[in-house]
């Protein structure tokens, strides 16, 4: 939450700067401000701020004619967590000689407020950050390095700052604590930002600022410290993604070219796992052994990713006969889980920074679990903190709804069910590599979904006058009918709820009257005739029907308004081109509502608040 990037060199800082706040926007979007050095020796730092999207910022910084190009600065696009949506709240924030930008939270604020309200201190917003700027001050005599060393011992919470020493405009200083923070140096000059998309146009190795480490930018290099004031030297990363990646590159939203590019983020994802046609998680440096002599899984993660676990759970149950639990992680990490060194914890999270998911991995570590992190973010924290990790390889996905690192974090949950199988001599490798082979396939299924795209849009006109809906599913359908429901509650703003078809009659089934939309998956052989009768119910209350089944079926076309066919496929396999259905009929949902497709309101992509 909350996008930042640094820089300082030899081109203009504004430029650089607000054109990667736009690409770090997914990140928040309710604010956004900027600091940048200019030749005046009794103000050398100019903040302009303003709330609302980037572009407001940049429409505002056109006011601003400055007598030479800046060459340094620091910009952050913000999602509110202490204090409202103002001006005043925005970052950068300046206190004394300090002008700083910050992503996370400081949780002992009003402590550290009330320390420097008795020297006379107050700030003028209502942030945790000022506060942050203040302490950095308060211990500043000329040696930023010092001076932020002790602010960090004070400070609690997490953090990534960009910092901006007001005797020092011809460098910039950046530290990190629980919050991502990277950093690179090329031809044009030194960055930091939040994220590399951030900065992809100018580089494509980057390193990751270590915790407990100050960098120190200058326009032709950058030098990490540890706290003894050590040099250190960080490993670099390259990014084997191209700048493209990142663009919408022709389509209309982010989230409808990533619905496009799932099938070849799965491919992605899937094949250097598989060698000579069985699961190998080798090259992952994921031994073997992990997956021994394991009593429990927790698959612990939110949202979109907990609803991978879900499915996650199906599959590991069916075929490893293992017992699974999946727990959202910000409940598993304040619960007393039951968890040893015969409990493998698997964290699912794209973006590799969500702060329950990353309390969820120290807590289990901490327990003594073994912890597998399945992450989309290369180098990112909980991929750092856990014990091993499967990368995803969807690429950069910037839609705040997430699609293509739902179905690559499914592809992978195929995969480790099948591996542990084998290694319990539950699944033969004859039958995994059939059923390694099916998966390869599902892409091609998925590949024929996506084009059911007309369809899907005509379905959808009845859908955005809705108040609500419900989704219905049994076993992986209703996994699939939690990812559906939240799908369209995240971006269309609809009511909607996700049930076990079986249980709407316990209760649920009494808000079902004339013409509410239900949308019901019946693509599991074992259970389609009872999600039938489940529909039959819902269709004899005046519901106005969405069934989703696989061809062959036949299906009494009274039972409902529209009747979606999958391609022939084995169920097992389905959710693949589920998941592209319930995507569609949120994103064309959302369209129709005329609404913000990419970025939602009060939604950031990457949560690192509790
Ligand atoms: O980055 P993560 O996968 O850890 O994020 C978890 C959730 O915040 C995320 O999946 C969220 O639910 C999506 N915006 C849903 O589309």
């Amino acid at each position: 939450m909350c996008g930042i990037v640094g820089y300082i060199g030899n081109t203009d800082a504004r430029q650089i700067i607000t054109c990667g706040l736009l690409a770090l926007e997914y990140r928040g979007y309710d604010s956004a401000g900027i600091a940048y050095c200019i030749n005046d020796s009794l103000n050398p730092v100019k903040i302009v701020k303003t709330t609302g999207k980037v572009m407001n910022l940049v429409n505002k910084l056109e006011q601003y004619n400055e007598d030479s190009v800046p060459l340094s600065g620091i910009g952050h696009t913000r999602w509110a967590t202490h204090g409202g949506v103002t001006e005043v709240n925005s970052h950068p924030h300046s206190y004394g000689r300090v002008t700083l930008i910050h992503n996370g939270i400081i949780e002992n604020y009003r402590e550290l407020s009330d320390i420097l309200a008795k020297d006379g201190k107050f700030p003028v917003s209502q942030t945790d950050t000022e506060i942050a700027a203040m302490v950095i001050d308060s211990y500043y005599e000329g040696d930023a390095f010092e001076a932020i060393k002790k602010a960090c011992e004070v400070l609690e919470g997490s953090y990534s700052f960009c910092i901006i020493f007001s005797d020092q405009p011809d460098k910039i200083y950046a530290t990190r604590k629980n919050s991502p923070l990277i950093a690179a140096n090329c031809s044009t000059g030194s960055f930091v930002a939040s994220d590399i998309v951030a900065i992809i146009d100018y580089t494509k190795d980057y390193f990751i600022l270590p915790e407990n480490h100050i960098a120190k930018l200058t326009s032709d290099s950058i030098t990490v410290y540890d706290y003894f004031g050590n040099i250190f030297t960080p490993e670099t990363i390259h990014v084997n993604w191209d700048i493209a990646a990142a663009k919408k590159g022709g389509y209309e939203h982010f989230m409808l070219k990533e619905i496009h590019e799932q099938p070849d983020a799965v491919i992605n994802t899937i094949s250097p796992r598989i060698v000579k046609g069985l699961p190998d998680f080798s090259s992952d440096n994921v031994p073997d052994d992990l997956f021994k002599n394991l009593n429990r899984i927790v698959i612990t993660a939110c949202g979109t990713a907990m609803h991978a676990g879900m499915l996650g759970k199906v599959m590991i149950e069916k075929y490893a006969r293992i017992p699974v639990s999946v727990d959202i992680a910000s409940e598993f990490r304040y619960s007393d889980p039951i968890i040893d060194e015969h409990t493998l914890v698997i964290a699912i999270s794209q973006s590799g920074e969500t702060a329950d998911t990353l309390a969820a991995v120290k807590l289990a570590k901490s327990l003594g679990a073994r912890t597998l992190a399945i992450v989309n973010v290369k180098g990112s924290i909980i991929a750092l903190e856990s014990d091993y990790v499967l990368y995803t390889h969807a690429g950069p996905e910037i839609s705040v709804a997430s699609t293509k690192a739902y179905t690559v974090q499914l592809s992978l949950m195929y995969l480790i069910a099948y591996k542990i199988a084998m290694i319990k001599n539950l699944l033969s490798d004859n039958d995994a590599r059939c059923r390694t082979e099916c998966l390869i396939n599902s892409v091609d299924d998925m590949k024929a979904t996506i084009n059911m795209d007309q369809e899907l849009f005509y379905i959808t006109k009845k859908l955005k006058k809705a108040d609500n809906i419900f989704y219905l599913g049994r076993g992986l359908d209703y996994a699939i009918a939690c990812e559906g429901s939240l799908k369209l509650k995240e971006i269309s703003y609809i009511h909607s709820e996700a049930y076990a078809a079986g249980e709407l009659k316990h209760g649920t089934i009494s808000l079902i009257t004339d013409n509410v939309p239900v949308i019901a998956f019946a693509t599991q052989d074992n259970v389609y005739s009872k999600v039938i009768s489940n529909v039959v119910e819902v269709r004899s209350r005046g519901a106005y029907v969405i069934l989703v089944t696989k061809s062959g079926e036949h299906v009494d076309t009274s039972l409902c308004d529209h009747h979606i066919t999958l391609p022939k496929m084995d169920e097992e396999f389905t959710p693949f081109c589920n998941a592209v259905i319930l995507q569609y009929l949120a994103y064309f949902t959302a369209v129709r509502r005329d609404l913000n497709v990419d970025q939602p309101r009060n939604l950031a992509k990457s949560v690192t608040v509790e």
